[in-house]
């Protein structure tokens, strides 16, 4: 690819979603985004360009930026942070709390926020609580995937087969065994897009606990304090963020105390 045209494409990407793209990943955007020229019937990366540019609607950008994304996820992925989540929620259960709400703020394909589901029914046992989930990303199709609730088998080794056949259905689809997320853990969540670059954010929280999980990874510090400043605001005192292990957010929590490694509270 053109290096002026991938610091054009570049400069769309970080201004339209904060991602940030260093010079090293130029074949990786060409790859990404030649499988959506190819769908476009489109030759060259400058007419990918122009057409980006000169699409008022918007839509190429939403293509773009679905075409972009990195949205590796698995269900228990870093379990402690699930073991944690379960602890707090006895404790605010014993203490009388009746509504409770999460959010998974990179949900990518839902498995983050299925496998909270499946932890909190699990918790909750016989409670009468309001329990409400609310699952966001940028990139349309893995909402989509989300929405539809549909893992091949392999996806869901790592579920205990004892949840696995509490809160899915095994099925063959299309010629291959699937499960299929039942309506009754479906309906504790609420899927929607949500651009964590630009805050404010629409929604009024407070939140109890925030999964941001493996996305601050892609975003400069400006991008990443904008963000944290707002996630803060939506916290309950006395709520939790959850971060990826792998992400170092020295200096950039004000207002947060670290409780221990990636789990942060508002005070
Ligand atoms: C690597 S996945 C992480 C998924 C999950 N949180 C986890 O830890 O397994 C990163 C997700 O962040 C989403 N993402 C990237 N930029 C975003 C933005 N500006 N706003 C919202 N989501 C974004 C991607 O679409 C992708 O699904």
């Amino acid at each position: 690819m053109d290096r002026k045209i991938f610091n054009q494409l570049r400069t769309i990407i970080y201004q339209t979603s904060g991602i940030a793209l260093s010079e090293k990943k130029e074949n990786l955007v060409a790859s990404r985004i030649g499988k959506r020229m190819r769908a476009l019937g489109i030759h060259t990366h400058k007419e990918y360009l122009e057409m980006v540019k000169s699409n008022e609607t918007g839509e190429e950008i939403t293509e773009m930026l679905d075409a972009i994304s990195t949205n590796v996820t698995s269900f228990f992925r870093e379990p402690n942070h699930f073991q944690f989540v379960e602890t707090v929620f006895k404790e605010w259960l014993d203490q009388g709390q009746k509504t409770f709400r999460f959010w998974s703020a990179a949900s990518s394909t839902g498995e983050e926020p299925y496998t909270l589901a499946m932890v909190i029914r699990e918790a909750m046992a016989d409670h009468k609580v309001d329990i409400k989930i609310l699952g966001t990303d940028i990139n349309t199709k893995v909402l989509q995937a989300c929405r539809n609730g549909v893992y091949k088998e392999d996806k869901m080794r790592s579920v205990p087969q004892v949840l696995r056949d509490r809160y899915a259905d095994y099925r063959m689809i299309d010629g291959v065994y699937c499960y299929v997320i039942k309506p009754e853990l479906k309906q504790l969540i609420s899927f929607c897009r949500l651009n964590l670059s630009k805050p404010p954010f629409p929604m009024s929280g407070p939140f109890d606990i925030v999964f941001c999980r493996n996305v601050m990874i892609y975003f400069d510090d400006e991008v990443r304090k904008r963000l944290l400043d707002e996630i803060y605001r939506l916290i309950k005192p006395g709520g939790y963020l959850l971060v990826g292990h792998a992400e170092s957010l020295t200096g950039m929590l004000s207002g947060f105390k670290s409780v221990k490694p990636s789990v942060y509270i508002k005070n």
